[in-house]
């Protein structure tokens, strides 16, 4: 008789992972069975997040921003220094030790909270009395049995027709975390997340970066406000955006690649560049999981159809994270797990996406959450806007970090507040508050009157509220 699990869980990614430690603390016998190999060949949970996204690329945006320090900033401080050097081996290696702490925390996790994990890939034999048979194929060949599934097998890169991946000059995200020595020059299609991250990083490093995005708008989902300023920074920074291009062809040679491309006033452009990253989103991925044995509807994306609570069309089945709609973020897919393993305890937990923070890991790092200046404008809903830059902001100052601003959008007449636009420092953490906030439904004012410290940036925070009623002090 195979072994027989309440909740088996497909893929250990950010919503894989949590949802089989949520369900065991809830009581369940819980499996999680993820297939990503380490480069010997062993388990590495964590899936994209841990190896191929979030975790390396803030590993190498952390030790690329010191290198910038170092090169523009530091003298600035009166501190001298000389032969600066970058070691591009040792930042990978730093990197790779960063990851494997990462699913090696996974794993201890998951013995500490009795999580059964599976070495492989998981994929659907058939439906049954007991529930699921799922074959488990890798180290160990076994089909095992789950009372509730919960599919979170994530995403894959999406490549430009006739320009496949080869990880050595045309690179997804994972070959744009292991370029082995800083390229004279990266081109990078779409500027989007991936785009700007990866961009910054090997452009701080000494590399000539060209961006080229299809939309003729920078950063459209962004508060327009916000956008323009970041676009003003990366474009100081030496960034190269090219926005509003048609590519035709790329082609990647013995050394080089080429890119052919109509730009937006309609003229035919080429451009020649040591390695091209294309980071034009991802799409979610189904692959060798058999969804057809059982049964499991697909959407027109590739996307596995549910509804508002991640339930599937089959009794029982779930899907969560970026293998579902929504957006394609870790905290989410995080969110989304959690709130299954509940509801299959018989408890009533809610995602709400209208407060799930965004954030760019650029510098100036942009961060946001809730509605847009356009969207509330779109929608026709009436509002007051409050800004205050971080130029009259003294840690900004004490930090020699000035650029952007907070902007907060609230409601003409209740005053709640609709959305926090952040583009600056550590916007990654002001944006926190502004979560509670939304989720506390607080007003402008509320976040006027509460007490910040002093000098800290999250005094722009509360000078934003303050603008929303005109009444900023230091600004
Ligand atoms: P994944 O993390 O993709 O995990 C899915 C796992 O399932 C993988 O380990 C896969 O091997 C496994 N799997 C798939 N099929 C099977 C199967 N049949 N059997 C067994 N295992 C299977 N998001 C943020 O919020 N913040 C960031 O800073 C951020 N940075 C990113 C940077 C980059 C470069 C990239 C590419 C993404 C980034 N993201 C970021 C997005 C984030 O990585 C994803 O939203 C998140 O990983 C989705 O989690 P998931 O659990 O749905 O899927
Ligand atoms: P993206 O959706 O952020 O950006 C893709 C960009 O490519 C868009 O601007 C789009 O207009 C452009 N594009 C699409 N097709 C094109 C074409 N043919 N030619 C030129 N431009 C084209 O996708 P990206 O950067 O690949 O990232 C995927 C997802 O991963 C993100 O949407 C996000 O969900 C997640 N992510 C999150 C991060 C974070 O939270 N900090 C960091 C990195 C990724």
């Amino acid at each position: 008789m195979s072994k027989q699990f309440d909740v088996i869980v497909i893929g250990g990614g950010p919503g894989g992972y949590v949802a089989a430690i949520r369900a065991a603390q809830l009581g369940f016998s819980a499996a999680c069975i993820d297939e990503w190999k380490n480069d010997k060949g062993g388990p590495a949970p964590g899936g994209t997040c841990t190896n191929v996204g979030c975790i390396p690329s803030k590993a190498l945006l952390q030790s690329s921003e010191h290198f910038e320090h170092a090169e523009h900033s530091f003298a600035d401080h009166g501190i001298g220094l000389s032969n600066l050097t970058i070691n591009v081996a040792k930042m990978l290696g730093r990197k790779d030790a960063v990851v494997k702490q990462n699913n090696d925390g996974i794993l201890y996790l998951f013995k500490k909270n009795k999580v059964t994990f599976f070495h492989g890939r998981g994929s659907f034999l058939k439906a049954g009395d007991a529930g699921y048979d799922i074959q488990v194929s890798g180290a160990a060949d076994e089909v095992i049995t789950g009372k509730h599934i919960i599919v979170a097998t994530g995403s894959n890169a999406r490549s430009l027709p006739g320009a496949a991946f080869d990880e050595d000059k045309i690179l997804s995200n994972d070959g744009a975390l292991r370029i082995g020595a800083v390229p004279d020059t990266l081109g990078v299609i779409g500027s989007g997340v991936i785009g700007l991250e990866m961009g910054s990083v090997w452009r701080r490093l000494g590399s000539e970066v060209t961006v080229l995005e299809g939309l003729p708008t920078f950063l459209g989902a962004v508060d327009q406000q916000i956008a323009k300023e970041a676009h003003k920074a990366f474009t100081k920074q030496g960034l190269m955006i090219e926005l509003g291009v048609k590519i035709d062809k790329v082609t990647a040679g013995k050394s080089s690649v080429t890119i052919t491309y109509t730009n937006a006033k309609g003229a035919a452009c080429k451009l020649e560049v040591d390695k091209l990253i294309v980071s034009i989103g991802r799409v979610p991925n189904t692959i060798g999981l058999n969804a057809e044995a059982v049964g499991l509807k697909l959407d027109e994306r590739g996307a596995i159809t549910v509804d508002d609570d991640c339930r599937t069309n089959l009794p029982n089945v779930w899907a969560v994270g970026d293998v579902v709609r929504g957006p394609m973020l870790a905290h989410k897919a995080e969110e989304e797990g959690v709130a299954v393993a509940e509801r299959i305890a018989g408890q009533h937990p809610h995602v709400n996406f209208n407060t799930v923070p965004w954030v760019i890991y650029t510098s100036p790092e942009i961060a946001w959450v809730g509605q847009t200046e356009q969207q509330l404008k779109a929608e026709g809903r009436e509002f007051k806007a409050g800004t205050f830059p971080f130029l009259a902001n003294g840690r900004a100052r004490a930090m020699g970090d000035t650029t952007g601003m907070v902007k907060m959008l609230a409601d003409a007449k209740t005053d709640e507040i609709l959305g926090v636009h952040i583009v600056g420092p550590f916007a990654s953490e002001l944006i926190a508050e502004a979560v509670v906030a939304m989720e506390f439904k607080a007003s402008a004012e509320d976040i006027a009157r509460i007490c910040h410290a002093h000098p800290s940036l999250s005094e722009s925070t509360k000078e934003a509220a303050l603008a929303v009623d005109k009444r900023t002090l230091n600004f």
